[in-house]
């Protein structure tokens, strides 16, 4: 959408006071999965996700009249309070692509200092919490200086578009509770170019939903997102693939709506599995699956079976196992977690997080 290109976003600069704005964003957790892209960062299907409270990264941009006469970004950043080279060079990376967008960004002298609430060395991907959380930011200067997105539902629509361009499925990270992105017909509303709130559309059973991340490794993964996505071209059942991913959300949607707890465990480990194959069907083929991942699911499968309780898992791209479950279960499934789970996590590491109701400003 170009309409959100706009060169008139420009400053008189002989007033520009310093400030500062500040975001806390969370990550998310597709439920129905995006992998495979095409253009930019536009997806092959539609997807939906729970949108996480206790993994988050939280972003305060410092800005003040530019100190240097160089055209282009001007950026100091900090990560998890040091410096850190790869981060602040994609950052500005990223900041120089937002210019047509921003163009005042090319104004002022900017120091981003960025923390996440989980360990660095989770292996969680925090780009869909970073990157929704650098978005907002960039939108609510733009309110501050220009007035333009004061209505809340003009000001999210544009973060998530901006969050898409930083990081596919951190346009879902804009909403409370879940998200939808990519075009979807029956979903009056939807788009490519930026995630839909689908807070209405679902039962109260999964505002309360547990999303437990069991850490199975850290490590960083073997092959990147950005590489999974481009081995979709040419993956043998990429069409049969979209063409799944569009049914499961029909079917997905009437779960939700009903707030049907089982059905919903066939659909998101289905899922799960569905991502996970794909890479292994890849050229060249790869998995991001450990022994204990597999344990896991196995542990878990026998317990439902066993008890009748509606619990289940996810997989993000990555070893972790989410394990999601209705709040009226909590006591019971904190025991499979203490007794089955943890000791098969990497150092016992595991998060607890729920979902949540969305970005804060603060
Ligand atoms: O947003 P990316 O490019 O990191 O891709 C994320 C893809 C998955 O996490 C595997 C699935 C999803 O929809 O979030």
């Amino acid at each position: 959408m170009s309409a959100y290109i706009n060169p008139n976003l420009l400053l008189d600069t002989t007033g520009i006071e310093p400030g500062h704005v500040v975001w806390r964003s969370p990550s998310n957790l597709a439920i129905i999965k995006y992998w495979g892209k095409y253009g930019v960062q536009l997806p092959r299907n539609p997807s939906i996700s729970f949108t996480l409270a206790n993994s988050f990264t939280e972003t305060i941009l410092d800005y003040g009249p530019k100190q240097t006469d160089e055209d282009g970004i001007d950026l100091q950043m900090e990560f998890n309070g040091t410096e850190d080279v790869k981060i602040q060079q994609s950052t500005h990376a990223f900041l120089q692509k937002m210019l047509p967008f921003f163009p005042f960004l090319n104004q002022l002298s900017l120091k981003i200092r960025t923390a996440n609430s989980f360990p660095h060395a989770a292996g969680i991907a925090s780009s869909a919490s970073g990157m929704s959380a650098l978005s907002l930011c960039l939108c609510s200067l733009e309110d501050r200086f220009f007035g333009t997105l004061g209505d809340p539902k003009t000001f999210d629509r544009k973060a998530s578009y901006i969050s898409r361009l930083g990081s596919g499925s951190a346009c879902r990270s804009i909403f409370p509770y879940m998200s939808l992105w990519g075009e979807y017909r029956p979903v009056e509303g939807s788009s490519n170019e930026y995630a839909i709130p689908m807070e209405d559309h679902i039962h109260e059973v999964f505002k309360g939903y547990h999303n437990a991340i069991m850490i199975v490794s850290s490590q960083e993964k073997s092959v990147s997102s950005r590489a999974g996505h481009a081995l979709m071209e040419d993956n043998p059942y990429a069409d049969a693939r979209y063409r799944q991913a569009n049914e499961r959300m029909e079917r997905l949607l009437q779960i939700l709506k009903d707030g049907d707890t089982q059905a919903f465990c066939t659909i998101a480990e289905e899922e799960a599995l569905t991502l996970h194959a794909l890479m292994m069907a890849s050229t060249p083929s790869y998995t991001l699956l450990h022994p204990n991942t597999l344990k896991m699911i196995e542990c878990i499968r026998e317990y439902r079976a066993q008890t009748g309780h509606p619990v289940c898992f996810s997989l993000d791209a990555g070893p972790n196992i989410h394990l999601l479950y209705p709040d009226s279960i909590k006591e019971e499934v904190q025991l499979l977690i203490d007794s089955e789970l943890v000791p098969l996590c990497e150092r016992g590491f595991w998060i607890k997080d729920w979902v949540g109701e969305g970005p804060e400003e603060l």
